[in-house]
């Protein structure tokens, strides 16, 4: 997703005061591509991003990302025909029903992630993150390609980074500057874009031709890749090669970050508080029993651990604001909302309304059980209308199996009294590092002969 936002501070907390005092939609300052709306509340966020998908469901341009052949991955892609096909490919092998495919992968990865972390727990941090780069190449292209590959992912994501950034490329003003040929002077932009969409092609090539190798070989293990290449022989669903390798490319980044932010706002919640993390191992130690690990089928029974989850989301909404622009000119509420105007949604504030939830601020899970349970985050946290996230299932299932198997596994602790702080980069907030310990329960050793098998 496209973002022209401050980075480092928490620009939607900001904007939430704002919005108390000028109203539900703020016309903030006019960007490269026209004007600017922030939407601040629940109510705004649905008539316009839901009930009026049809028109609020395509992206901001930013030229400079195009040179760059962004827009073809999909979280940047405009709303259009091909978006269309990419989000059914991406239904396919991620919809409620079709993430059962995806359970032996995710038991594994997660049990090896907590071998890790019993080997070797001064390297949470990193190997949390590397086990979910890993967990969704894995799940696009059957295989993990190793170190150098992520190095160069981080690279890639420099020049996507570099490319949204306000202010930095006239290109980006004036787009028909896309068309100054590489080779006259100033238009050294020109080369730099080249090279980072060179740099993009290659990563999103390799790996695909080697599921197709692997599949003429008749070797290729279970992959989204794989199955839309099936979909496609079997003519199911309308889809070129092309479409098949952008889609694919579009998983890893939409994936890992997020994943990852959720699953350290999580660890920061039990090692903040004792009592929460006394009552979560209470009951997976009474649902689950001592001799099985907890798995997904388990989810009816834990509903403390869903809550937690839930609460997890709303706390730190992973992505805190929500991206869309309008390709329909839109008068709402005395506003008028002109055509391709760029319009975020503040799902931060939303997710922190006084109106929905009491004492925002605070990490309550018992919030989201009992007759009354508040407004459920998911209504947002993972986007709106037909941009909504399509890997938000697996994504839970990710979180739930390694949410209840380290609760059942370690006591995570910290020796300090924790502040909760995040880092945003544009479009992902995530929790700076904290000081935190995960000591193995000994009442849990007969459970770590299943880890390692
Ligand atoms: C806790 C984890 C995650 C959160 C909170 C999250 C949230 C979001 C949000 C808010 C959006 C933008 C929706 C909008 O513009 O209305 C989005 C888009 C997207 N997400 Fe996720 N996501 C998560 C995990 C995943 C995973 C695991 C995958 C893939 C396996 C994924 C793939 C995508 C893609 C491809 C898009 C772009 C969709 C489009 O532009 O049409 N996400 N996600």
């Amino acid at each position: 997703m496209l973002q022209q936002l401050a980075t480092s501070t928490a620009p939607y907390k900001i904007y939430r005061e704002w919005a108390q005092t000028l109203g539900p939609i703020i016309e903030l300052s006019p960007n490269n591509s026209g004007k600017v709306y922030m939407l601040g509340t629940l109510k705004v966020t649905l008539d316009l991003f839901d009930k009026r998908s049809l028109d609020f469901s395509s992206r901001p341009r930013f030229p400079m990302a195009e040179l760059l052949g962004r827009h073809e991955n999909v979280g940047f892609s405009y709303y259009n025909e091909r978006l269309k096909s990419s989000r059914m490919l991406l239904s396919r092998s991620l919809s409620p029903h079709a993430v059962q495919q995806w359970e032996e992968l995710v038991q594994n990865d997660v049990n090896a992630l907590l071998l890790k972390m019993r080997h070797d727990p001064s390297q949470l941090w990193p190997s949390l993150q590397q086990a979910i780069q890993s967990f969704f190449m894995r799940l696009t292209y059957g295989e993990d390609p190793g170190p150098e590959y992520y190095r160069l992912i981080k690279t890639s994501q420099a020049y996507t980074g570099a490319a949204l950034r306000p202010g930095r490329w006239l290109v980006n003003k004036y787009p028909i500057l896309k068309l100054v040929p590489a080779w006259l002077p100033g238009a050294s932009f020109q080369r730099w874009a080249r090279e980072g969409k060179a740099l993009y092609e290659t990563l999103t090539h390799e790996p695909f031709l080697k599921v197709k190798e692997r599949m003429s070989a008749g070797i290729a293990e279970l992959s989204f890749v794989r199955n839309c290449l099936q979909l496609r022989h079997s003519g199911d669903v309308k889809c070129d090669e092309r479409l098949a390798l952008t889609t694919a490319g579009s998983i890893l980044n939409a994936a890992s970050e997020t994943t990852s932010s959720a699953m350290l706002t999580l660890i920061h919640a039990l090692a903040a508080d004792e009592r929460l993390q006394a009552r979560a191992y209470e009951e997976i130690k009474t649902a689950v029993g001592a001799e099985r690990l907890p798995s997904l089928n388990d989810r009816s029974q834990l509903p403390f651990i869903n809550a937690l989850l839930l609460e997890v989301l709303r706390f730190n909404p992973p992505i805190p604001i929500l991206t869309h622009s309008n390709t329909k000119h839109t008068e709402y509420g005395g506003v008028t909302i002109p055509n391709a105007s760029t319009v975020y949604a503040n799902v931060w504030s939303i997710l922190h309304d006084e109106s929905h939830y009491q004492q925002p601020g605070a990490f309550i899970p018992e919030r989201f059980l009992g007759d009354m349970p508040a407004l459920d985050p998911r209504k947002v946290v993972f986007g709106v209308g037909r941009r909504a996230c399509p890997g938000r299932h697996i994504a839970e299932a990710l979180l739930f199996t390694y949410a209840t198997r380290l609760i059942a596994l370690f006591s995570v602790e910290t020796d300090e009294k924790l502040e909760f702080d995040t880092e945003f980069n544009g479009l992902v907030s995530t929790p700076k590092p904290f000081p935190v310990n995960v000591i193995p329960r000994s009442s849990s050793s007969q459970l770590w002969d299943l880890v390692s098998r």
